[in-house]
C-alpha cells in the first residue's frame, strides 16, 4: 500500500488522527517531526533556537527523502512540509495527500497550552497562525483531499479518511 501522508496546520490533528488511523489499517505511523529530533538529538524547539528555521526545513526534507523510498506508512507531517515543492513531489509520487483543516480559533484553542512549537510562541499567537494561513493556503491546496477537523472527534476523523483510502 502507498504511504498515506497526513498534511495540515499546528493544531488539526495530524499526530492524533495519524496514530489512530494507523492502528485501524494495521499500518505502521510515523511522525516525521519525531523522526527528524532522533536523527538531530534534540527537540524542533531546541533545533529552531540553534540552527533556525531553515536547517529545521533541510532536516525536514531529508526526513521527506527517507520516508518517501517507503511503503506502507501513515505519516504525520509538521505543519511547513508542503512549502517545499521537492516534498509536495515526494509526497504525491510515494501515496496519497490528506490535508486536515482547522478554524483558526480552534487551531489556538489546540496549541496554546503546548510549548514546543516555536513558530507559535509569540506574543500574539492568534495574528501568527492567521498570518501563516493565509500565506500557506496555496500550498495545502495542493494536497489530494481535504477534511475539516473543527468540529469533528478523532473517530469521525478516521472515518472520513477510511472512506478516500479504501476508494
Ligand atoms: C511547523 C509545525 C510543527 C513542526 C515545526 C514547524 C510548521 O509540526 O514541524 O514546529 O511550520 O507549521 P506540527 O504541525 O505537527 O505541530
Amino acid at each position: 500500500m502507498k504511504n498515506v501522508y497526513l498534511v495540515g496546520f499546528m493544531g488539526t490533528g495530524k499526530t492524533v488522527v495519524g496514530k489512530a488511523l494507523a492502528k485501524r489499517l494495521n499500518l505502521e505511523f510515523q511522525d516525521l517531526d519525531t523522526l527528524i529530533e532522533a536523527k538531530a538529538g534534540k527537540k524542533i524547539s531546541q533545533i529552531f533556537e540553534d540552527f533556525g528555521e531553515a536547517h529545521f526545513r533541510k532536516l525536514e526534507k531529508e526526513g521527506v527523502a527517507v520516508i518517501s523510498a517507503k511503503s506502507g506508512l501513515v505519516v504525520a507531517c509538521g505543519g511547513g512540509v508542503v512549502m517545499d515543492a521537492d516534498n509536495l513531489k515526494h509526497m504525491k509520487k510515494s501515496g496519497v495527500i490528506i490535508c486536515l483543516k482547522a478554524a483558526p480559533e480552534k487551531i489556538l484553542s489546540r496549541t496554546k497550552n503546548y510549548k514546543h512549537r516555536p513558530l507559535l510562541n509569540v506574543a500574539d499567537p492568534k495574528a501568527k497562525i492567521e498570518e501563516l494561513l493565509k500565506a500557506r493556503q496555496p500550498f495545502y491546496a495542493q494536497a489530494d483531499h481535504f477534511i475539516d477537523t473543527t468540529q469533528l472527534s478523532v473517530n469521525e476523523v478516521v472515518e472520513e479518511i477510511l472512506k478516500i483510502v479504501k476508494q
